[in-house]
């Protein structure tokens, strides 16, 4: 077990944080009510819940933990405590976030992992995300007619589910990077779904929330609205089928969800599901493996960024939208002038422009990877930006590739859940893994204990459009178009911050935000993570509500903005690393960060 005393002690509070960061804090206080859901946990827990609530970056030397739910985060701290590494933590913090935080991510679901490795000091990319089942058809989440689904119609249900990756890449992260016994790895999830634990705030106002869908199905049901109420905040919750199915996962390995009772129970629920039943096999299960990928890396004021690429959109969307603003001074500008709010979001919708037309499974079409972050291209697309009004027409551009770029624009939507884990271990490797089940609480399924995601719904409804076809349409063993953007920062080779957020697409505006604002403007991590946000994908600028972004709503309309305020749900996890480690915490969700 970890010390807890000396863990409390050594967990010190960083430099205060400026004003605006605490302010977007008490702004988002009904999303941040932990220190209520998580009172009489431990002093280190508490220190660090009342560190994130002031505002202030947690600093240790040797490791640290940062994630969605401080259970989770414990379990990972006894790991690193114990001398295990960041891979050996990530699968103690997914195993209790998939009990914890089930309405975000879970063995249910898939996750992109990023990892710097000390010993040979190279950057690796794991791919676990879901995959369309074999018999899936383009026309997917489309109606009789050829008309696309409504997205809830297609969300709830068997119809949505692709294949897990989670379990696989928790096996293929511990194969390759782990040192502690896998078995050990789950005794704290295990302990929690057999003891109970305290349902928080913001799981509990989720199942309040979506209470009609989560009661179409018996199972999901029974768990999340036991005797036809939904559970309340503080209420005990024990999960003794998850228990078992870690039990299972602990004894045989990742393959005890892939083949056997489970992955009958998992094929059974999708396919058996009223009134929306989906196609996912056991054949569908036995085939999956986690991918390798080439990580994308982009140069930004002297430091690489470094990323998620294809199927994921992250890597290349936050690589375009930083190489475009390497060409403009956001240091001199600084945070308060709208000048610099300009730049970020039109850069952020000429990224999206390409992000819609290009970016998909790299195995079903060829995306122009190099093209896309070339900087020369990127220079070229930043020329747009030299003016001083909202961009009038914001379209895709033209990458050098060597296919034909016959693609129409996408059309997908991305709604809330999912996860965001950052590690940094005594060896001095790094993971950054954002992880979902897609909506918040997937498609509503439920299996021996856990979610069944909703992920197929990324992909894009329609398959051509004027007859041109989507690159992110429906195939058979594809994966779907993701925004999530797990990044390690390098410079001069060696990891300098590790962050990611949930969001849907808005994660590639949280994530390059962030960087921007510890790089350009000197914020640490946990005034970087807490800053409020302006996010622009496709046109309306959205600016946080209740916080200081509101400000900047009129000289943006000044300059052709079309603005919108509205709750921005990130969930943002960082580590900076430098002499020490500097942990940060998003305040509009239940996380924190712990380090020795
Ligand atoms: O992979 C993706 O991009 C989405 N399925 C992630 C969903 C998400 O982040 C929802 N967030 N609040």
């Amino acid at each position: 077990m970890i010390n807890r005393t000396l863990l409390a002690t050594l967990t010190l509070i960083a430099l205060p944080l400026a004003a605006h960061a605490q302010e977007a804090a008490d702004a988002v206080a009904p999303e941040a009510t932990t220190e209520t859901a998580f009172a009489g946990t431990s002093p280190a827990v508490q220190a660090a819940l009342d560190a994130k609530q002031s505002g202030q970056a947690i600093i240790a030397q040797d490791w640290m933990v940062a994630a969605a739910n401080p259970l989770a985060v414990e379990a990972g701290a006894r790991v690193l405590e114990a001398g295990g590494s960041a891979a050996d933590a990530m699968v103690a913090v997914q195993a209790v976030l998939g009990l914890v935080e089930p309405q975000s991510s879970g063995i249910g679901g898939g996750a992109f992992l990023v990892w710097y490795d000390a010993e040979s000091e190279t950057v690796t990319t794991l791919d676990g995300r879901e995959t369309a089942p074999l018999a899936a058809t383009p026309r997917l989440f489309q109606d009789e007619a050829g008309e696309p689904l409504q997205f809830f119609d297609a969300v709830v249900g068997g119809r949505s589910v692709g294949t897990p990756g989670t379990p696989a890449l928790m096996e293929e992260a511990h194969r390759r990077w782990g040192t502690a016994n896998w078995g050990s790895l789950f005794d704290d999830a295990i302990a929690l779904a057999e003891d109970g634990f305290s349902v928080s705030p913001r799981l509990a106002s989720l199942i309040a929330r979506d209470a009609e869908r989560l009661s179409r199905f018996e199972t999901t049901a029974a768990y999340f609205l036991p005797g036809g109420e939904p559970l309340a905040e503080g209420a005990m919750l024990q999960n003794p089928e998850y228990a078992q199915t870690l039990r299972a996962m602990a004894r045989e390995g990742a393959r005890a969800i892939y083949e056997g009772p489970i992955a009958e129970a998992i094929v059974d629920t999708v396919r058996n599901a009223p009134g929306n039943p989906g196609v996912l096999s056991l054949d569908d299960l036995d085939l999956y493996a986690v991918k390798e990928r080439d990580a994308v890396c982009v140069p930004y004021r002297g430091h690489d960024v470094c990323g998620m690429g294809p199927p994921s959109s992250g890597a290349l969307t936050v690589g375009q939208i930083l190489g475009m603003l390497d060409n403009f001074d956001l240091g001199a500008l600084g945070p308060d002038d709208p000048e610099s709010w300009r730049l970020i979001g039109d850069a952020s919708r000429l990224a999206f422009a390409d992000r819609g037309r290009y970016m998909a499974d790299s195995d079903f079409v060829p995306v122009p990877v190099t093209g896309l972050v070339d900087p020369d291209y990127l220079a070229e697309r930043a020329a747009q930006l030299e003016t001083d009004a909202a961009l009038t027409d914001v379209a895709p551009g033209e990458p050098t590739f060597d296919h034909a770029l016959l693609w129409a624009d996408d059309e997908a939507l991305e709604l809330p859940s999912t996860s965001h884990i950052s590690i940094v271990d005594a060896a001095g490797n790094a993971l950054s893994m954002t992880t979902t089940i897609e909506n918040a609480f997937g498609s509503r399924l439920m299996a021996r204990g856990f979610l069944l995601n909703n992920e197929l719904t990324d992909f894009s409804f329609r398959t051509h459009r004027d007859g041109v076809p989507i690159a992110n349409r429906v195939e058979p063993g594809k994966r779907p178009r993701s925004s999530m953007a797990p990044t390690i920062v390098m410079r001069d080779g060696a990891p300098v911050l590790v962050i990611g957020s949930p969001g849907g697409s808005r994660i590639i505006g949280y994530v390059a935000k962030s960087i921007i604002a510890h790089i350009d403007w000197g914020m640490n991590v946990q005034e970087a993570v807490a800053m409020p946000h302006l996010v622009n994908r496709f046109g309306t600028y959205d600016l946080e509500d209740g916080t200081d972004a509101t400000g900047l709503a009129e000289p943006l309309a000044v300059m052709g903005f079309e603005t919108n305020l509205r709750d921005l749900n990130s969930g943002l996890h960082a580590i900076a690393i430098g002499d020490g480690l500097e942990g940060g915490a998003d305040p509009r969700r239940e996380g924190i960060a712990l380090g020795q």
